[in-house]
């Protein structure tokens, strides 16, 4: 038997904080891995999708390069070396993760619990004080016929060719991404999303921005459709208004969300599952003193930052954890942090929303980049920032001031009052809150 201060099963963004914050307490750490080191996000998820995004997001500036001056007779997509350039930008990372974590003791192979101090792996028993599951999630499908027929996110990476059309089933964060990617490649596609509106979760407003943006490009998205079986020859059957329709294409990606991976054994160890994923409290602890579980396989907040988040809050580290921006990488990018102006409507908050647009700003007119909307929603009483959703260029890293401010408990009045560079992005966000003033 092997024995360690601290067991990981699980090295993507949270296993990986949790085995790197232990080392840094100078505890002895196993890290269990079944496949390659960095989870989802860095082989399958996050890190190869946006490494694709950037080559879409230049194949698109390429093509409108004339309007900023700059002509450019010819040019063409080698996705041999988009994929090669991609695997270059995974692999580097994978190495610096591994060398974070060497002085982890990492064993290769599927945890399996054999009780609830044990863990076995390829016939070998760990035990420590204390465990931490970090087993994450894997592409879910529909239950229709011929379901089989199309392709998942972690099989489109793979991918070695572009197939001339696709049909994307769920207009989610994952599907809205690859319908990005995928038409800045010349791809022909086409989105059947269930709910009324792509990008469920998000603010209406963003959503339809996005879905006008993509439409003005040739994306087909087909909303308020359920998609009721493949049939041979990758026909996507669905029904949409209660009329049944068809669309068929070279490839079909399956988008419908995720599931979380339960590691053999946690029942009978005495962890709780419930509805697919392991129930946890407010720390992260599971129903057995000792193993906590974050990341996907708690299915709290299937996002990566969440589960380094809660890894750094397991660990003991001071983290804010009701503050979550969230990020759809499409093109333009879409990103959120707080409350929705749909929920702040439903649950009768006495709310201000102020829309800013991209077309507004300078630096946006100079980069020629201004399809884009900031929304910000601000509580009339006590002044704080209850919401922000953006759809423009650097999306991502707009919505984080707001985050932040909101993370601080600071008004819309301070971020008004503070002075924003000029010519900056971040003058569309100063501006909506000075509107608000
Ligand atoms: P999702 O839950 O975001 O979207 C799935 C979509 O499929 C939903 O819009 C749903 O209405 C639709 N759908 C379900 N059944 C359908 C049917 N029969 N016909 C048509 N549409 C149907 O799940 P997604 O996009 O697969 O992502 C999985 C998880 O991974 C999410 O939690 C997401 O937040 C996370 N993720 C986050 C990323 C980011 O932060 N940038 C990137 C990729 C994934």
């Amino acid at each position: 038997m092997y024995n360690s201060d601290i067991i990981v099963i699980g090295s993507g963004p949270g296993g990986m904080e949790v085995a790197a914050g232990a080392l840094r307490r100078g505890l002895s750490v196993t890290l269990i891995e079944r496949e390659r080191l960095g989870g989802t996000c860095l082989n399958r998820g996050c890190i190869p999708t946006k490494a694709l995004c950037s080559s879409a997001s230049l194949m698109r500036a390429i093509g409108s390069a004339s309007d900023l001056g700059v002509d450019v007779s010819s040019f063409s997509l080698d996705y041999n070396r988009v994929l090669d350039r991609k695997e270059q930008v995974v692999n580097g990372l994978r190495d610096n993760v591994a060398m974070m974590l060497s002085k982890a003791h990492i064993v290769e192979g599927e945890a399996r619990f054999t009780d609830s101090r044990h863990v076995e792996v390829n016939g070998e028993v760990y035990a420590a004080p204390r465990i931490v599951i970090a087993t994450g999630s894997s592409p879910a499908s529909l239950d229709i016929p011929g379901a089989d027929l199309a392709i998942d996110s972690d099989a489109i990476l793979e991918l070695k060719e572009l197939p001339a059309s696709i049909v994307i089933i769920g207009g989610g964060v994952i599907g809205m991404e690859f319908a990005c990617i995928l038409s800045a490649f010349g791809v022909d596609v086409t989105v059947i999303e269930y709910c009324k509106e792509i990008l469920p979760g998000f603010d209406k407003d963003i959503a339809k921005r996005l879905r006008s943006s993509l439409s003005r490009l040739g994306v087909k998205i087909i909303t308020g459709a359920q998609v009721t079986s493949i049939a041979p020859g990758k026909k996507v059957e669905y029904t949409v208004k209660g009329n049944a329709a068809t669309v068929e294409a070279a490839e079909v990606l399956m988008a419908v969300g995720r599931r979380p991976v339960i590691p053999e054994g946690v029942e009978a160890a005495g962890i709780n599952v419930e509805r697919g994923a392991i129930v946890t409290d407010e720390t992260f602890a599971t129903t057995v003193p000792g193993i906590y579980a974050i990341g996907d396989v708690n299915a709290r907040m299937m996002l990566a930052h969440v589960a380094s988040a809660q890894a750094a809050a397991v660990m003991g580290d001071d983290i804010n954890l009701s503050v979550v921006p969230a990020v759809a990488f499409t093109l333009p990018e879409c990103a959120m942090v707080g409350l929705t102006e749909e929920r702040c409507k439903e649950s009768g908050l006495n709310y201000k929303a102020v829309k800013s647009l991209f077309r507004a700003n300078g630096k946006a007119q100079a980069m020629g980049d201004t399809d884009g909307l900031l929304k910000l929603i601000v509580d009339v009483d006590s002044r704080l920032i209850l919401g922000c959703h953006v759809c423009g260029c650097h999306a991502a890293d707009l919505v984080q001031e707001a985050a932040l401010a909101m993370s601080a408990g600071v008004t819309v009045d301070n971020v008004a009052s503070a002075i924003h560079a000029h010519p900056s992005l971040s003058e569309i966000l100063h501006s909506a809150a000075a509107a608000c003033r």
